[in-house]
């Protein structure tokens, strides 16, 4: 198979879909690799890095896909990448369909494959090339809420673990899982008091178990909520309701509880907030401020730390990418669940129940799901 990795074109991404090792182990299994120039440079992996594993590097992205069998990506293909795909390619990147109408009927005329990273659900429910990205979200939100502290960057002028005799900073999570997990981790690193809120009792229990001892974990409820808004210098989005958008945890009313600098960082935003004065950012405007409290609300978080985030990614999807093109997506799908609940378009029809139905479009079961 020809397996070609285009360079990412959105604003503020610097990750890329493979690593030198990935292409190492196409070529061992007998795959030919194309890769656009400069493509892994906002990670730091060099054109060289790629040739020296037997890669071949491509001026445009139009040869890339015009030549390959299998495209590897990060994003979803963008406006001018739509003319780009065509039928009996497959496509093996995030989409995220079911929020994009345009998208989804671009790839359906194309008569491309997509595969989508964020449908890839393994037998025990979980989505393995989600959750790096998540931990990566987690953790760098404290880095961020730390930055967002600082009284030049607008925030109270707060140092996180405080000093000897002085208070740290009070952390309040919404949101126990992949996210919050991680974020607490790293808050309790620096020394912070932090409270850590979910509503699922086995999770919380979990939780309580293997937490540090600077994190309460409590049940979370709209009194909580209130009673922690008033205390916290940082309070983190980090809620998911599978298939829904974010519950709306804290509304405008609410700002007039915290302290005049504390910061809301809402990971959550990409499934619409769970904050009701949250707005998509971008890494280059990321802030804004409401009732004077900041707010960080960027989208696309694991984009900034590059390097760390295309290798987390890349270590997950690997495996998979060779699964597919060792038996082409058809047998791959039919024989791994996994791969057959990737698979969201084929031949210009919808193969994802979900997508179909957020867009009323007709439900094609190619495989077993
Ligand atoms: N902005 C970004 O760049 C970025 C990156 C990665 C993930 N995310 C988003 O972060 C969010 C969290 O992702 P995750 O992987 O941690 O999900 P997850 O499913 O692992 O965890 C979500 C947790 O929220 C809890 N929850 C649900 N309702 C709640 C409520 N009312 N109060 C408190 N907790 C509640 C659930 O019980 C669950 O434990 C998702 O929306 C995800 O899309 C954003």
């Amino acid at each position: 198979m020809i397996v070609g990795i285009p360079k990412e074109i959105k604003r503020d991404e610097y990750r890329v879909a493979i690593l030198p090792v990935g292409v190492d182990e196409f070529v061992r299994a007998g795959h030919h690799v194309l890769i656009e120039e400069g493509a892994g440079l906002g990670s730091g992996l060099t054109d060289a890095a790629y040739q020296a594993s037997g890669a071949q590097i491509v001026a445009k992205a139009a040869d890339v896909f015009g030549r390959a069998d299998m495209i590897m990506k990060v994003k979803e293909p963008l406006r001018e990448e739509w003319p780009l795909l065509r039928r009996g390619q497959t496509i093996f990147t995030y989409f995220h369909f079911a929020a994009d109408r345009e998208l989804t009927e671009a790839v359906l005329k194309s008569g491309a494959t997509a595969v989508a990273y964020e449908t890839l659900r393994d037998e025990q429910g979980r989505l393995p090339l989600l959750t790096p990205m998540s931990e990566v979200a987690g953790r760098m939100s404290i880095q961020e809420g730390a930055k967002y502290l600082e009284r030049p960057q607008m925030g109270r002028g707060i140092l996180l673990g405080g000093v000897p005799g002085v208070a740290p900073a009070h952390i309040t999570i919404l949101g126990g899982g992949i996210v919050g997990a991680n974020a607490a981790k790293v808050a309790a690193g620096f020394g912070a008091d932090i409270c850590l809120l979910d509503v699922n009792m086995d999770r919380l229990r979990y939780l309580d178990d293997v937490m540090p001892a600077n994190v309460d974990v409590l049940f979370s409820d709209r009194h909580i909520i209130r009673e922690q808004l008033r205390l916290a210098d940082l309070v983190i989005g980090a809620v998911l309701i599978p298939g829904a958008k974010a519950p709306r945890l804290i509304e405008r009313a609410d700002l007039k509880l915290m302290k005049p600098g504390s910061v809301l960082i809402d990971v959550a935003i990409d499934q619409g907030g769970c904050m009701e004065t949250s707005r998509p950012t971008t890494h280059s405007e990321p802030t804004y401020i409401i009732d004077e409290v900041l707010h960080y609300c960027v989208t696309n978080m694991p984009g900034a730390v590059g390097r760390t985030s295309t290798y987390a990614l890349c270590n997950v999807t690997l495996p998979w990418a060779l699964q597919i093109a060792k038996q082409g997506i058809e047998a791959a799908a039919q024989r791994s669940k996994p791969i057959a609940r990737a698979v969201n378009i084929m031949a210009g029809e919808v193969t994802n129940e979900p997508v179909a139905a957020t867009f009323g479009l007709p439900y094609v079961k190619r495989f077993e799901v």
